[in-house]
C-alpha cells in the first residue's frame, strides 16, 4: 500500500498526517477519499477504530485549502465528547491551513453551584435544575452565536443545540457550505432515547441542496434508506468486505452469572486485571445513569481509580472525568452509552459489558472502544440467563462467536457477600442525594423544551408501558406453550422409540 498521497491528497496534508503518524491510508480512507475529491456524496462503513474520522477530515480540509471561506463545513456528531474529539483532528489536520473551527454543543453553562466536596459527590455533579439552567445557558447560546457569526472554516455540532441557534438566530448563514458530514450517521437518524430527527429536519432546511454529504458509521446498514434520502447525489458507498463486524484483535468473551453474583463477578474481575497489567485501562458500560452512579461509587469503595460518565452530570464534569481517563488518571471508566460511539482512546484494552447490549449494534460501538487502529483488546460481556437470546442476536449479527471467559466460580462466591453489602450501601447514600428527583427534573426540563406536556407524556409512556408488559406476557405464554409442545414430541418420540427396541428385541 503506498503513502496518502496515493489517495490524492496534497503534499501538504500528507506531511502533516506523518507527524500525526499516519503513513499508509486505511481500507475506508484508501476506498472514500478519492470519490470526496472527486466530489461526489460518499457512505462508508466501516469497522469501528477504523480511521473514518481521517476519511472525511482529509478531503475536507484538501478542498477548503483550495477554496478558503467560512462557513465550509458542517459535521453532526451525536454526543458532546465526539464533537471535541472530531474538532480536534480537524485543528491538527488543518493546522498549516489556519483553520478555525467551532464546536457547538448543549451543557457549557457556567457553573453556578458550589462544587459538592467529598472524594465521590465531587465528581458526581449532576445536571443543574430548571431554575437554574435557563439564565447561563442563554449565555452560553450567546457566546457560541457569536463564535458562529465569526465565520469558522468547520462547524462541529450536535443537532440539538444547532438547531436552536438556527430557529433563534439570524447572525450566521448555513447556506453556502459545501459540505455536510454526519459522523455515526445512523444515530443520528434512528428515533433512540434521543431522538434527533426534528432537529435535523431544521438543520436540512438551511443548508444548501448543492453540496457534498458525507456519512460515516461503524453500523449504516439499518438505516440505509433513511440515509440514501440525505445523501441524494447517487452516493458512493463502501462497506468493508469483512464476514465479520467486529476486528479481529478483539478477543470476544462472556460470563454467564446469575443477576445477584454480577457485580462480584465484576469486582473479581476488574481485581484480577488491575493486579495483572499495570497500564491497562477499562470501560464499563452499563444500561442506566443510575446504575452508572452505583457501580462507580461502589468499585471506588473498594479502592479502585473508578470514574463515571452518564448524561446526567453536568457536562463540565463530563469532559473533566472523559479527560482524567484519557490521561490515565482514572484506569476505570463506568459509562453509560453516552461513551459508546466513535470516542477514541487507544490505551482502553478492556471493555466490559455490565449489562447486555439490548441490540446488536449498540454491543458493536461498545467493545469497538478497545482493539483500535490494529490494537489488540478483550470484551466481557455479563449475561444472565435472561439475556442469552441478545447474545444469539448478537452473535448472528456480529458474525462471531462469544467464548466463555473462565473464571474461578469459588474465588468470586468469596467476595460475594462483600460486595453485594457495598453496593447496597452505596445505594442506601445515593437515594440521599435525591438523585431520581434531579433526573426527574432534568426530563420534564427537556419535555418542555421539546414543547411537549410533561404530565400527558407520563400517561402516555405509563399506557405503552402497560401495552409492553402485556405483550411480553402473551410472548412468554406463548413460547411456554411451544416449550411444552416440544417437550411432549419429545416424550412421544422417546416412549416410540423403547416400544421400538422392546419389539425388535
Ligand atoms: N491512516 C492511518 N494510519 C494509522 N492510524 C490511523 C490512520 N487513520 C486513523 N488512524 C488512527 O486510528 C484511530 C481510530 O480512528 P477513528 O477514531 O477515526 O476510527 P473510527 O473508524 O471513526 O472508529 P469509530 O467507529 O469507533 O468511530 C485513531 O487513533 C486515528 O488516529
Ligand atoms: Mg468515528
Amino acid at each position: 500500500m503506498n503513502d496518502l498521497s496515493s489517495v490524492g491528497l496534497s503534499d501538504w496534508l500528507v506531511k502533516q498526517c506523518k507527524q500525526m503518524g499516519l503513513n499508509k491510508p486505511t481500507p475506508v480512507q484508501e476506498n472514500c477519499i478519492p470519490p470526496i475529491l472527486e466530489g461526489r456524496d460518499c457512505m462508508g462503513c466501516a469497522k469501528t477504530g477504523s480511521g473514518k474520522t481521517a476519511a472525511f477530515v482529509l478531503p475536507v480540509l484538501q478542498k477548503l485549502s483550495e477554496e478558503p471561506y467560512g462557513i465550509f463545513c458542517l459535521v453532526l456528531t451525536p454526543t458532546r465528547e465526539l464533537a471535541y474529539q472530531i474538532a480536534e483532528q480537524f485543528r491538527v489536520l488543518g493546522k498549516p491551513l489556519g483553520l478555525r473551527d467551532c464546536i457547538v454543543v448543549g451543557g457549557m453553562e457556567k457553573e453556578t453551584s458550589t462544587e459538592e466536596s467529598g472524594k465521590c459527590f465531587s465528581q458526581f455533579n449532576f445536571c443543574l435544575a430548571v431554575s437554574d439552567w435557563f439564565p447561563v445557558t442563554w449565555t452560553d447560546m450567546v457566546n457560541q452565536a457569536l463564535a458562529l457569526s465569526n465565520q469558522p472554516h468547520v462547524v462541529v455540532a450536535t443537532p440539538g443545540r444547532l438547531a436552536d441557534h438556527i430557529r433563534s438566530s439570524n447572525t450566521f448563514n448555513m447556506s453556502k457550505i459545501k459540505f455536510l458530514i454526519l459522523d455515526e450517521a445512523d444515530r443520528l437518524l434512528e428515533q433512540g432515547c434521543t431522538d434527533f430527527t426534528k432537529d435535523l429536519e431544521v438543520i436540512l432546511s438551511v443548508v444548501p441542496a448543492k453540496r457534498q454529504t458525507l456519512l460515516f458509521s461503524a453500523t449504516l446498514t439499518d438505516t440505509l434508506q433513511e440515509l440514501k434520502s440525505i445523501a441524494m447525489n447517487k452516493p458512493f458507498f463502501w462497506e468493508s468486505t469483512s464476514e465479520t463486524r467486529t476486528v479481529e484483535e478483539l478477543d470476544q468473551r462472556y460470563i454467564l452469572t446469575p443477576e445477584k453474583v454480577k457485580d462480584a463477578y465484576l469486582v473479581h474481575l476488574i481485581q484480577m486485571f488491575t493486579d495483572q497489567h499495570d497500564d491497562w485501562s477499562i470501560i464499563i458500560f452499563t444500561n442506566t445513569c443510575k446504575s452508572c452512579q452505583i457501580l462507580t461509587m461502589m468499585l471506588q469503595a473498594f479502592n479502585f481509580p473508578t470514574i463515571c460518565l452518564h448524561s446526567m452530570m453536568k457536562q463540565k464534569q463530563r469532559f473533566a472525568n472523559l479527560a482524567k481517563f484519557k490521561a490515565s488518571v482514572y484506569k476505570i471508566l463506568i459509562a453509560t452509552d453516552v461513551a459508546s460511539r466513535g470516542l477514541d482512546i487507544p490505551t482502553v484494552q478492556v471493555v466490559i459489558n455490565h449489562n447486555t447490549p439490548g441490540l446488536p449494534k449498540i454491543y458493536i460501538h461498545r467493545v469497538g472502544r478497545t482493539a483500535r487502529a490494529g490494537r489488540n483488546g478483550v470484551s466481557i460481556t455479563l449475561v444472565t440467563q435472561y439475556d442469552i437470546h441478545l447474545v444469539h442476536s448478537i452473535e448472528e449479527q456480529t458474525k462471531t462467536k462469544l467464548k466463555e471467559y473462565p473464571m474461578e466460580e469459588k474465588e468470586v462466591l468469596k467476595i460475594l457477600t462483600q460486595v453485594n453489602v457495598t453496593r447496597r450501601e452505596c445505594e442506601i447514600r445515593l437515594e440521599s442525594t435525591d438523585f431520581d428527583e434531579k433526573k426527574e427534573i432534568n426530563k420534564r426540563k427537556q419535555l418542555i423544551l421539546e414543547g411537549k406536556d410533561p404530565d400527558l407524556e407520563a400517561k402516555r409512556k405509563a399506557e405503552l408501558q402497560k401495552i409492553r408488559s402485556q405483550k411480553k406476557k402473551f410472548k412468554q405464554k406463548i413460547q411456554e406453550s411451544i416449550q411444552r409442545q416440544k417437550q411432549g414430541q419429545l416424550k412421544r418420540k422417546q416412549t416410540k422409540n423403547k416400544k421400538a427396541a422392546l419389539t425388535s428385541s
